[in-house]
C-alpha cells in the first residue's frame, strides 16, 4: 500500500466525479455520476437541479470510490476539491463535502482550479515537460494558455463571448436534432459532428471567420451562432418546414458550423505558436500542443489541429476522451502534482470558500 492517497472531487457543472490516486500516480478507483441525460431531457441545465443532483450523489460517489480501491478516508492523505471556476451551486456541494471530510477526518484540502486541471491531465500517462501550449475547449470555456509549471499558467486568449461545446449545444437543441432516434441519448457537440459527417452540400452556407482581422489569441462564437440560426430561420421558411424534417440541410448546416469553429479555433492557435515564438515562451525543441475539454472529443477538430501542428513542427497530444471532458481523475491528479511541490496544501480551510464566477 501506498502511504499517499490524493481523493479528487469533481462537481464544478453536471458531473459529480471521484477520484483516488497514489503517490505514484497510479489511479486507484475512479467514480462518475453525470447528469447529462437530465440535463437533456430540461433542454440545458437548470443549477438548482443540477446541485439537488450533485448533493444526491456526492456521498455515493465518494464512498465508491474508496470502496473500490479498497481505503478507507483513514488511508487518505489529501483531498483536493475544485474550488473554480464553475457553477456556484454545483462547486458548493464539492467544497462543502470536501471541507466534512476533511474536518472529519482530520485532513488538508487541496483546492484546485478546473481549467488547471483540464490542463495538467495530460502529464497523467506521459512524460510531458513543461512548458507547453494548451488549448481548452468545452461547453463552458475556450481558452489558450502555456503551461509553465504546476501553479504558473500564462493566459494568452479567451473567448470574449461563448464556448463552442455551448454553441453546439444550442444549435442542436434549436435544431430539435434529439427528435431523431440516433441523436436522442448524446450531446449537442456529438450530434453535430455525427450529422456534420453526412454532409453533401456544406458549402452552400457562408459562415463567417470569427475576428478575423484582429492580432489577438481571443475567440469568438456569438456571431457564428446567430449566423447558423439565421440559416436555419431562411431554410425553414423557403421550404415551409421544421428544422428537424430538413435532414441534408441540417447536415450541411452541422457541417459548416463545425468548419467554420474549426477554421477559428485553428486560426487563433496558430497566432497563439506565433505569440510563443516572438516571446520565445516554447523552446524550438520542444513545441507540444495540448487540446482538451469536451470539444476536443471531436475528430474533425482534431484532425484540422494535426495538420496545423504538422506545418508548424510542434507535436500534438489529447487526453483519451473520458479524460477530456469533466472528472474527478484530473482533479486527484492535480492534487498530486500540487502535493509533489508542496503548493496549496491548506489545513486551515475554514475561509476557503467558492467565488461566484
Ligand atoms: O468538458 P465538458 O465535459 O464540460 C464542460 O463544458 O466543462 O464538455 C462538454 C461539451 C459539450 O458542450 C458537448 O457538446 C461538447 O463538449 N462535446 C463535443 C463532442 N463531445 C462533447 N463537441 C463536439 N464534438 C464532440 N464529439
Ligand atoms: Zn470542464
Amino acid at each position: 500500500k501506498s502511504n499517499i492517497n490524493i481523493l479528487g472531487i469533481e462537481t464544478s457543472c453536471d458531473d459529480t466525479g471521484c477520484a483516488i490516486m497514489n503517490e505514484q500516480g497510479k489511479l486507484l478507483s475512479e467514480t462518475l455520476y453525470s447528469q447529462n441525460l437530465m440535463h437533456l431531457r430540461n433542454g440545458g441545465i437548470i443549477p438548482d437541479i443540477a446541485q439537488d443532483l450533485h448533493r444526491t450523489y456526492i456521498k455515493p460517489t465518494v464512498d465508491k470510490a474508496l470502496e473500490e480501491a479498497k481505503l478507507s478516508m483513514e488511508d487518505i492523505t489529501a483531498i483536493a476539491v475544485t474550488l473554480k471556476p464553475g457553477l456556484p451551486l454545483s462547486l458548493a456541494v464539492g467544497m462543502r463535502y470536501a471541507k466534512h471530510l476533511a474536518r472529519r477526518f482530520k485532513k488538508p484540502i487541496i483546492p484546485i482550479h478546473h481549467m488547471q486541471a483540464h490542463a495538467l491531465v495530460a502529464r497523467m500517462h506521459h512524460n510531458i515537460n513543461f512548458p507547453y501550449l494548451v488549448l481548452l475547449i468545452s461547453g463552458g470555456h475556450c481558452l489558450l494558455a502555456v503551461v509553465q509549471d504546476v501553479n504558473n499558467f500564462k493566459l494568452l486568449g479567451e473567448s470574449i463571448d461563448c464556448a463552442p461545446g455551448e454553441i453546439f449545444d444550442k444549435v442542436a437543441r434549436r435544431m430539435k436534432l434529439r427528435n431523431l432516434p440516433e441523436y436522442s441519448k448524446i450531446c449537442g457537440g456529438q450530434a453535430v459532428e455525427i450529422a456534420a459527417s453526412k454532409a453533401t452540400n456544406p458549402h452552400q452556407f457562408k459562415l463567417p471567420l470569427p475576428l478575423a482581422e484582429c492580432k489577438d489569441c481571443n475567440f469568438s462564437f456569438n456571431g457564428l451562432k446567430t449566423s447558423v440560426l439565421f440559416n436555419l430561420h431562411k431554410k425553414e421558411q423557403e421550404h415551409n418546414t421544421v428544422a428537424h424534417k430538413l435532414i441534408p440541410e441540417i447536415n450541411d448546416l452541422c457541417a459548416a458550423m463545425l468548419m467554420a469553429t474549426t477554421r477559428h479555433l485553428v486560426h487563433r492557435t496558430q497566432r497563439a505558436m506565433m505569440f510563443c515564438q516572438e516571446r520565445n515562451l516554447i523552446p524550438q525543441e520542444n513545441q507540444l500542443l495540448i487540446v482538451s475539454g469536451g470539444v476536443a472529443c471531436n475528430n474533425y477538430i482534431f484532425s484540422a489541429l494535426q495538420m496545423l501542428c504538422n506545418e508548424s513542427s510542434y507535436e500534438i497530444y489529447r487526453p483519451a476522451p473520458k479524460l477530456c471532458t469533466d472528472n474527478g481523475v484530473m482533479i486527484a491528479w492535480n492534487g498530486l502534482e500540487k502535493w509533489r511541490k508542496g503548493l496549496d496544501i491548506i489545513t486551515d480551510f475554514n475561509s476557503l470558500d467558492i467565488e461566484a464566477s
